[in-house]
């Protein structure tokens, strides 16, 4: 038996493998590789700790909100948002999702929201997200707009699908998913769903400066 991976399937094999196994060693880096080598080949997941590095307490931020409309329904509700977490004194970048491919620069927390199709986020925030440079954990909050009825009845939303990407990629969200409602499918907004949002953004923001996202 020559490496770590043969001594953890050795161990699995009898049941006495346990992720929390510790092995001292001089050269504890290779050690450490190959023991994931095994762990990996084994099924495990690695378990990154969510790391809450990114907006301290009493912090104002630079916020990128970043949307895709087709109607404008959506627009209206980043406005209202994005009015309400600037109330905190954060600079907020408002940006529809960019065709030419321009960069949105540089933001410590991401607010995203599209229109819902077929449950789902449009494909033109998708493309935007997929391609945002975002290399470590960043607060963040989804929000959408979809059909009233849909929604009431508990329908998948755009916004549920941008806070499970998001979650997926490693960023920290702030908040439940935000679903404003539209009457039809160009819209106009239900009635309130504009002045829900200004007071999300506010709740949010002041969320942000007071508590930052430290655990
Ligand atoms: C092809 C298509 C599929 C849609 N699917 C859904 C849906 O599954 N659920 C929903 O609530 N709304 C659905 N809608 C309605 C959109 O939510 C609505 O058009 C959008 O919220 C309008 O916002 P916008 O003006 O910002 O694009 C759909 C719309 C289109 C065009």
């Amino acid at each position: 038996m020559s490496t770590l991976s043969d001594w953890g399937e050795a161990l699995l094999s009898q049941g006495e493998a346990s992720p929390l196994f510790c092995i001292p060693s001089q050269n504890f880096c290779t050690t450490a590789k190959r023991w994931a080598s095994g762990a990996g080949a084994l099924g495990w997941k690695t378990i990154h700790p969510p790391q809450y590095s990114v907006v301290r307490k009493g912090v104002k931020v630079r916020i990128l909100l970043l949307y895709h409309t087709r109607w404008g329904n959506c627009r209206k509700i980043a406005e209202a948002l994005a009015h309400g977490l600037g109330e905190s004194g954060h600079q907020v970048v408002l940006r529809e999702v960019s065709k030419k491919g321009e960069p949105y620069g540089d933001f410590e927390v991401l607010v995203a929201g599209s229109g819902t199709r077929v449950g789902r986020m449009t494909r033109c925030l998708r493309v935007a997200l997929k391609k945002l440079p975002v290399t470590e954990s960043k607060p963040f909050m989804a929000f959408g707009t979809g059909i009233e009825r849909f929604r009431d009845r508990g329908d998948p939303q755009s916004a549920d699908e941008i806070h499970a990407f998001l979650s997926g990629r490693g960023l920290i969200p702030v908040a439940d998913p935000f679903k404003a409602a539209v009457a039809g499918v160009k819209g106009p907004l239900s009635a309130g769903e504009e002045e829900m949002a200004l007071v999300h953004g506010v709740e949010m923001g002041r969320k942000l400066l007071a508590q930052g996202n430290e655990p």
